[in-house]
C-alpha cells in the first residue's frame, strides 16, 4: 500500500479525550457550568473546524455560548487569506484586553491561519500578553492537551511551528445546525498559486478515508441532515495520497448512493483538476446538487500563468463548455482576483469579458492582497491603488447585472427548495435554498425547517430570490 497520509493513531485522540475528562472534572468543582466562546473567521474550513473545537469543549464540560461578553474561554479561529480579515482579527483580539481585566482567569486562544504566520505569532507573543494560547490548524486535534496545560500551569503556550499534517479521526463534534453540515474530507493544499498562503498555512493535501467520510454522511443522513457540503481546499485532488485508486467523483458518487432524502454539494474545486469523469457524475447523480464553485482568477491567460493556476482562459471556458453539455442549468459560481501585481487594464478587461461570456450565477470579488512568503508579493505592482479599486467597481456592477438577470429567469418557475432556517423579516420569516443553491425568502410555517417544498419563484433582487410554497 502506498499510503502517504500519515493518521493519528486511536490511542492518541483516546489521550486527548481523557484530557477533556480530566478538565471536565475541574470544571464540576465549579458553583456552575463555565462558558465557552468560538468565534470563526474565513472559509468553510474554519467553521468545521470550529465545530470540532466547540465539541471538544463541550466535552471538558463548558457551555458554549455566543459572546465573549464573560465567557471562562474565548477562542478566536482566524483567516489569513488577506490582510484585511487579519487586521480586524488583531483588532478584535487586542479588544479582547478589557474583558480579560475584568476577569483575568478568562483564557483566550488564537488558532487557525493565521497562528501559522511567524509574523503574526511573534506579535502576539509581545505585544499581545492577554493571549493565553496561541495553535495552528495542524494540532487542533490536540486543543485538550494546550488548553490543560494553560490551565495547569497558568503560562502562555505557543504551538505554531510547521509540523506535517495529518487526518484525525473521532473528534467530538457539535454541529452548529439541524439541517445543513460541513463534512471535510481532505486537509491541505498542494498547488501553489503564486499570490495564495493557504499551502504555507495548512500544509500539503492529505485525504480522510473514503470509509470515515461515508460512515460520517451516513451518520448524517441517519439524524435527518439534508444539506452535506464536502469540503476541501481543492477536492478534486481527493484521495491522490492515499494509493487506493478512489478519486474524488467515485467517492461523490459513493457518497450519493446512500439511501435518504438529501443533497450533496462540495467545495472548493480547481479548475485544473475538475474533469468531465466528476460532471458526469454530477448529472447522474440525483443527489448531487447542480451547484459547481470553480474559481477563475482571472480571465487572462497570461496573468494565470503568474498565478501558477495551471490553465489557460481557454481551457476555462472549455471546462464550463463541458460541464454546461451536461447540465445546462448548472448554478456556476466564481472566485477572481482584481489588481493581481503587474495586471494591466487590458488584461483586466478579458477578466470582464470572461463574466460575461459565463455568465456566473454568483462571483465572490476581491482586491490582491500581498501575503508575505508568497511569490507574487515579492512582484512589482505598479497600479495605482485607485485604478484597482476603479476596476474592482466596474467588475462588481458588471457581475451585479448579470446577478440580476439570472435571477430574473427564476419568476414563474417552481423550485423544489429546502427551508433551511428562520429570517429575521416578518413578511418572508423562512430562508429556503434552491438546489443550486440560491436563497429563497418566502413566508410560512417555522416548522417546514428541515423539509423541501415546492416553491413558485414570485419576484427577486441580485442576491434573492422571493417565492411563494405551493
Ligand atoms: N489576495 C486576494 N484574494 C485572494 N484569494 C486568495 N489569496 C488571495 C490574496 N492574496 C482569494 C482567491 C480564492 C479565495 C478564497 O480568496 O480568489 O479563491
Ligand atoms: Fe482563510 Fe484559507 Fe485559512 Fe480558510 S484556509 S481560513 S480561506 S487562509
Amino acid at each position: 500500500m502506498n499510503r502517504t497520509t500519515p493518521v493519528i493513531p486511536q490511542e492518541e485522540i483516546a489521550r486527548q479525550r481523557a484530557y477533556c475528562a480530566e478538565i471536565r472534572a475541574l470544571n464540576a468543582r465549579l458553583e456552575r457550568a463555565p462558558a465557552a466562546y468560538v468565534d470563526t473567521y474565513g472559509c468553510q474550513q474554519n467553521e468545521a473546524d470550529s465545530e470540532l473545537l466547540r465539541g471538544m469543549l463541550a466535552e471538558m464540560g463548558y457551555e458554549i455560548v455566543d459572546t465573549d461578553r464573560d465567557a471562562d474561554v474565548i477562542v478566536i479561529n482566524t483567516c489569513a487569506i488577506r490582510e484585511h480579515a487579519e487586521q480586524r482579527v488583531l483588532g478584535n483580539v487586542g479588544a479582547l484586553v478589557h474583558g480579560k481585566r475584568r476577569k483575568p482567569e478568562q483564557i483566550i486562544c488564537l488558532c487557525g491561519c493565521m497562528a501559522r504566520e511567524q509574523h503574526v505569532a511573534d506579535k502576539l507573543r509581545q505585544s499581545y500578553r492577554h493571549v493565553d494560547l496561541v495553535f495552528g490548524p495542524q494540532v487542533l486535534w490536540r486543543f485538550p492537551e494546550l488548553l490543560r496545560r494553560v490551565i495547569t500551569r497558568r503560562g502562555r503556550v505557543f504551538e505554531t511551528g510547521d509540523v506535517p499534517g495529518a487526518i484525525a479521526e473521532g473528534l467530538p463534534v457539535r454541529r452548529s445546525g439541524r439541517v445543513k453540515a460541513w463534512v471535510s474530507i481532505m486537509y491541505g493544499c498542494n498547488n501553489f498559486c503564486t499570490y495564495c498562503i493557504v499551502p504555507y498555512v495548512r500544509g500539503r493535501e492529505r485525504s480522510r478515508e473514503p470509509e470515515a467520510i461515508l460512515a460520517e454522511i451516513r451518520q448524517l443522513v441517519e439524524e435527518g441532515y439534508k444539506d452535506i457540503t464536502l469540503l476541501g481546499q481543492n477536492v478534486n485532488s481527493y484521495g491522490k495520497d492515499l494509493g487506493e485508486g478512489v478519486d474524488f467523483p467515485d467517492l461523490l458518487e459513493r457518497a450519493a448512493a446512500i439511501p435518504g432524502d438529501f443533497l450533496l454539494r462540495f467545495m472548493t474545486s480547481h479548475p485544473k483538476d475538475a474533469t468531465e469523469k466528476l460532471f458526469d457524475v454530477m448529472a447522474r447523480c440525483e443527489k448531487v446538487a447542480p451547484v459547481i464553485h470553480l474559481p477563475f482568477q482571472s480571465g487572462n491567460s497570461r496573468v494565470l500563468s503568474a498565478m501558477n493556476r495551471r490553465y489557460t482562459r481557454e481551457q476555462y471556458l472549455e471546462k464550463v463548455r463541458a460541464l454546461r453539455a451536461r447540465i445546462p442549468d448548472v448554478v456556476l459560481t466564481s472566485d477572481v482576483i482584481v489588481g493581481f501585481p503587474g495586471e494591466t487594464t487590458e488584461e483586466f478587461e478579458d477578466t470582464l469579458s470572461l463574466i460575461q461570456e459565463v455568465r456566473f450565477d454568483a462571483l465572490f470579488t476581491f482586491i490582491y492582497s500581498p501575503r508575505k512568503g508568497t511569490p507574487a508579493a515579492q512582484l512589482p505592482d505598479p497600479m495605482s491603488k485607485e485604478e484597482k479599486s476603479a476596476n474592482f467597481d466596474r467588475l462588481v456592477e458588471e457581475q451585479n447585472r448579470i446577478s440580476l438577470e439570472k435571477h430574473q429567469a427564476y419568476i414563474g418557475t417552481v423550485q423544489r427548495c429546502l427551508v433551511d432556517g428562520l429570517s429575521d423579516d416578518p413578511r418572508n420569516n423562512l430562508n429556503a435554498r434552491t438546489p443550486g443553491g440560491r436563497l429563497v425568502h418566502l413566508s410560512g410555517d417555522p416548522a417546514l425547517v428541515g423539509q423541501f417544498v415546492d416553491v413558485e419563484i414570485v419576484d427577486c433582487s441580485t442576491w434573492a430570490l422571493f417565492g411563494e410554497k405551493r
